[in-house]
């Protein structure tokens, strides 16, 4: 297998977990960070627990900025913190490179594909439950960790399945990116709006997530997505009641969430097409009115 130069711009839940498993195996993992993260991950690496990997240590470089060739560039930082990371990698260095951004969401790729002109910006998702308890520490929990990719990243794809990540590749990039957002963002802004977890909201707000649900999958198919409501339905109700999200974790702790990428997201789509999406919008807003 190629041996890839990789760089992980955002080593936190996400980033840290794949940084980790790809230096494992022999890549060579550059994580650029803010300074305290960039020079703890430099001297100790990144430690790991993880239900299905187990602990690991993996030694990693850490930088503040890009300053040499990459194969292959993965975004992992939150929405909100993306366009202050991304002056860590001029676009001049980065030249040709491959990047995979695995935020949730579905308006950064434009956004990276402008900024990076002469890079090949491929769709990327991830399912996963992790966490970044310290800097270069990462939690994951559970057995899921399976990443989804557009075509065009495919020794990426080869590295990290290699590395035991369950990878898919898929050539309809507005599927991939919607099928994420279609149970996400209901699921994101009910708990958030009642903070309440999944089996609360789909017992006392069953009727607002259901349309919530149905009015997102409408966006998606609008922008050329399967958009299936009925099968988002059933795999919400087929998930444990103590589920919650991540937006609502950090409205809880008063952190900047992700309110605009994921239902500002929706909305703005919505508009786009012409739908009509008044469950979600009466949301976003709400929560617009009380959230950073
Ligand atoms: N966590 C999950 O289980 C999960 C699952 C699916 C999708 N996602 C999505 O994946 C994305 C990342 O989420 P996450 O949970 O991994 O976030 P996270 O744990 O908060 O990690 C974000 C990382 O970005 C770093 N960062 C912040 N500002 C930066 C800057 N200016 N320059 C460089 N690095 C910077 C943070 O550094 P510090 O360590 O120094 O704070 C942190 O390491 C989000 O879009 C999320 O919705 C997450």
């Amino acid at each position: 297998m190629e041996t890839l130069r990789v760089a992980v711009l955002g080593p936190g839940g996400v980033g840290g977990l794949l940084a980790a498993l790809l230096a494992r195996d022999g890549h060579a993992v550059t994580c650029l960070a803010r300074p305290a993260t960039a020079a703890r991950l430099d001297g100790h690496g990144l430690r790991v627990r993880s239900d299905r990997y187990g602990e690991l240590t993996a030694r990693v470089r850490g930088a503040e900025r890009l300053d040499g060739p990459v194969d292959v560039l993965l975004v992992t930082t939150k929405a909100t913190q993306l366009d202050e990371a991304l002056d860590r990698v001029p676009a001049a260095v980065l030249g040709d490179a491959v990047v995979v951004p695995l935020l949730n969401g579905v308006e950064h790729l434009a956004a990276l594909r402008g900024h990076y002109p002469a890079a090949r910006v491929v769709a990327g998702t991830i399912r996963v439950f992790a966490s970044r308890p310290a800097p270069g520490e990462v939690r994951h929990e559970g057995q899921l960790c399976a990443v989804q990719l557009g075509p065009g990243a495919e020794a990426l794809a080869a590295a990290l399945t290699a590395a035991g990540v369950d990878v898919a590749v898929r050539p309809d990039e507005a599927g991939l990116l919607w099928d994420k957002l279609c149970f996400l963002a209901p699921m994101a802004l009910l708990t958030t709006r009642y903070a309440a977890d999944l089996g609360a909201v789909r017992r006392e707000h069953g009727d607002e997530f259901t349309a919530a649900i149905a009015e997102v999958a409408a966006v998606a198919r609008a922008d050329g997505a399967a958009g299936d409501a009925a099968a988002t339905r059933a795999f919400a109700w087929s998930l444990p009641d103590g589920m919650r999200s991540s937006m609502q974790r950090d409205a809880e702790e008063g952190s900047p969430t992700e309110l605009e990428a994921i239902g500002g997201a929706v909305l703005r789509a919505a508009d786009r097409h012409g739908i009509a999406v008044p469950v979600t919008r009466r949301i976003v807003e709400e929560l617009r009115a009380r959230l950073r």
